[in-house]
């Protein structure tokens, strides 16, 4: 028997560990491996790798995927599940297993109904993919993003400045409201709730009048501003799965702020930092065991299903809970991070 793998769609700390999990739990099964690159891109022009333990040795601490990335859409290319189908043939593939979020698991989710053989493995920094509590790279997203509001925080107070921090999370505010509770930022804004900049500079007002000298403001990529109907974004033109390029509201709201408030201000975007470098121990391990599980489900031909984390278990949900749209910050985690707010 012989599977592929593929990753598809930003990269993400917790891919190779996943990758690593497939290849030696198929491997004490006596199933091949067989990489596919650059996710879709690669069925569609059979661009392939061999995936043996070689290949993976020593992956495990590694961020990024040793089997690239793209966000290609076959269902936006001419003739490309097509080719996708012949390929699939060419390389004698029983199973493959996709990793990636949203997009590509719902390009997954159409494969397999038109007739292969895909098991799903969540991935995505901004855990915002519906069917599991959490996504692998999350976390370690939001290490990386506490420890830079740590900094901030130092040189913030040396000079009585207010900073705002733009963090990643296109529609789910989060790795910002998470890393914002770890680094005890003075206001979080997030997708989920439009901006209230006159509310945003009275929290900081009042900080001050209690005698604080200095504020640190994370705000998630996707916030919008009250009166603004749309994102703030960097580059208008759309990727083949409609997404534009996020970027920007960190720089408006710190301009409204120092207008507002006469305080001086600075901005910090975090950007795909929060992507990049190795994987935290719990993403490691969570990679590894839905790695695992992955395999676990080829063995029992579950296909149509995705691997998930519920609770403390790793379970499997119909690939369909994961196209089914996003999942959004639980409001729950925002109240308690408003108790620390000013
Ligand atoms: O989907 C994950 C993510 O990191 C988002 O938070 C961010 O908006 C986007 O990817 C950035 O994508 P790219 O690397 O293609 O610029």
């Amino acid at each position: 028997m012989k599977i592929g793998v593929l990753t598809g769609g930003g990269d993400c700390p917790g891919l190779n560990p996943v990758i690593r999990a497939i290849v030696r739990k198929a491997h004490q099964e006596g199933i091949e491996t067989v990489g596919i690159k650059y996710g879709w891109k690669g069925l569609i022009d059979l661009d392939f790798m061999p995936l043996d333990l070689q290949a993976v040795s020593g992956i495990l601490p590694k961020g990024g995927t040793i089997l690239g990335t793209s966000r290609t859409n076959p269902y936006k290319r001419e003739g490309a599940v097509e080719k996708i189908k012949e390929n699939w043939k060419k390389l004698d593939l029983e199973a493959l297993i996709a990793i990636g979020g949203e997009d590509t698991l719902g390009v997954a989710y159409k494969l397999y109904k038109e007739g292969l053989n895909i098991v799903g493995v969540p991935k995505t920094i901004d855990n915002d993919l519906s069917g599991t509590d959490y996504t692998f790279g999350f976390f370690t997203a939001v290490e990386i993003a506490t420890e830079c509001i740590d900094r901030l925080h130092t040189t913030a107070e040396s000079h009585n400045r207010i900073i705002v921090v733009e963090v990643m999370g296109r529609h789910a505010g989060w790795i910002a409201c998470f890393a914002g509770m770890a680094g005890g930022a003075d206001v979080i804004l997030v997708p989920e709730i439009p901006i209230d900049i006159d509310w945003v500079c009275e929290v900081i007002k009042k900080r001050h009048d209690r005698g604080k000298t200095f504020s640190i403001v994370v705000v998630a990529e996707g916030a919008k501003l009250k009166e603004l109907p749309s994102e703030v974004t960097q580059k208008a033109e759309k990727d083949e799965f409609g997404h534009v390029r996020l970027g920007g509201i960190g720089h408006l709201i710190a301009e409204l702020i120092e207008k507002k408030t006469g305080f001086e201000t600075r901005v910090t975007v975090l950007g795909h930092i929060q992507r990049g470098g190795s994987p935290s121990a719990f993403d490691r391990i969570l990679g590894t065991r839905f790695g695992v599980k992955a395999v676990d489900l080829v063995l029992k031909k579950k296909y149509g299903y995705m691997v998930s984390l519920k609770g403390y278990n790793i379970e499997e949900v119909p690939l369909e809970e994961a196209a089914k749209g996003i999942k959004t910050l639980d409001l729950n985690f925002y109240e308690i991070a408003k108790v620390f707010f000013g």
